[in-house]
């Protein structure tokens, strides 16, 4: 039987010195509380083992950032190659251009490109370059997406004031008439819609974008205002190399990057129009280590290898496997389960089970077999994993559905 005492020695000791012991998703208190591990000691490709020494194939991929695997030698070669020349300096670096061209090159709706840090940085930058550009104050977003912590978005209102959120209006993901109806009466105040490519809010089944949803929302926007922005934080490079617009049809004037771009190194991207550039020119955005060159020899090495290896149609190829096994064993055991969103980033919640007691019976004895999924959160595929891990994770996950028919 697997243990997590030094995990749960050193979570004791963060809530002692940090506020909540560690904020928001990566806190143990989101997994299985005293059958999860708290910390990792250490990665490589699919795998990491925890503090104290379990093994797992990893299916959150660090939520996301990890697509080419832990500690990728492609990667890890360009950031020490450019750690002999430096990272935070006075100007920046060249790679400061030579990632943009990349960009604008890579992205089909990329006139321009700028850099930030976290995803939250560009969702941000992105809503006050539709206001700059429009000169509108309205900002309509989908009902429970998540667009980081911005205090215009932020899901927790603790310490946000409501003037911050007034001009901020919801409507249901997928619901083309209610975004339709709400812009027929806000539409001249409006800046912006923002859309995830999916759906893919924690706690609930994922979906894709209806093809009238995608086909409303290219209609209802246009660069006058209100301007389209995809935040393709989460699923930018696991559908599409070119974003994820491509992949679903939408035609975004301003798109938003970060997580898997830079192979686990902080970058973020806000890509544009043209109509846009001069607003995006007159916008305050900067921090001090903004133009960080390993992170940008990072993005580099991690989209020219994705795109020279075909990775996402790996990535595609091991998703598929890991649903079809899933799926066959989920059926043998009479167990009803849904498998949503895409396969290089999927979700499985199971059917009557409104407080997951069913995911965390599944998750916590995953654990125990050394496969690491989430009980609330979507999870992620990475080009490190391989026929044999998804072969592995599947007698694992066999005997962690068995675990859930017990309960019944
Ligand atoms: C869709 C989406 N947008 C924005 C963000 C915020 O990104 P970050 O946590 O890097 O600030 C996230 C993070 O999970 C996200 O999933």
């Amino acid at each position: 039987m697997r243990l997590f005492t030094r995990s749960q020695s050193l979570w004791e000791k963060a809530q002692a010195l940090v506020p909540g012991g560690m904020p928001a998703h990566l806190s143990p208190n989101l997994l299985v509380r005293g059958q999860s591990p708290c910390f990792i000691e250490r990665a490589e490709g699919c795998r990491f083992r925890d503090v104290d020494g379990n093994e797992y194939i990893d299916y959150l991929c660090a939520y996301g950032p990890m697509i080419l695997g832990y500690n990728h030698p492609g990667v890890e070669a360009a950031v020490a190659e450019q750690k002999e020349k430096g990272d935070c300096f006075s100007l920046p670096s060249p790679l400061w251009v030579a990632l943009a061209e990349r960009m604008v090159n890579l992205i089909s709706a990329a006139d321009w490109v700028t850099f930030g840090k976290n995803g939250s940085d560009v969702c941000n930058l992105a809503v006050r370059v539709a206001r700059a550009h429009t000169g509108r104050k309205k900002i309509v977003m989908a009902q429970g997406s998540y667009h980081g912590i911005g205090a215009w978005c932020t899901p927790v209102r603790e310490g946000i004031i409501e003037e911050e959120r007034s001009q901020v209006l919801t409507f249901p993901y997928n619901d083309a008439d209610a975004l339709e109806a709400l812009l027929k009466q806000h539409g001249p105040e409006t800046a912006a819609v923002i859309v995830t490519p999916f759906k893919h809010e924690t706690t609930r089944d994922q979906e894709m974008p209806a093809p009238a949803f995608i086909d409303r929302l290219n209609a209802l926007t246009r660069p006058e205002g209100p301007v389209l922005i995809i935040d393709d934080v989460r699923g930018g490079f696991r559908l599409d190399m070119r974003g994820s617009a491509e992949y679903i049809g939408l035609k975004p004037h301003l798109s938003c990057f970060s997580k898997a771009m830079g192979n686990g190194y902080p970058i973020s991207a806000l890509c544009g129009q043209q109509e846009l550039k001069e607003a995006a020119s007159r916008v305050f955005f900067t921090g001090s280590f903004f133009a960080g060159a390993e992170s940008m020899a990072a993005a580099l090495a991690t989209i020219d290898h994705m795109v020279n290896h075909n990775s996402l149609q790996h990535i595609f190829r091991m998703g598929e496997m890991l649903k079809q096994g899933m799926l066959e064993q989920a059926a043998s055991l009479g167990l009803k389960i849904r498998y949503t969103g895409p396969v290089t980033m999927p979700f499985m919640t199971f059917e009557d089970d409104p407080k997951f007691q069913k995911s965390r019976t599944f998750c916590a004895r995953a654990y125990q077999e050394g496969v690491f999924f989430h009980p609330y959160h979507n999870w992620f595929l990475s080009a490190a994993h391989e026929e044999g891990d998804i072969r592995e994770t599947l007698e694992a996950t066999f005997k962690a559905f068995k675990a859930v028919k017990e309960m019944t």
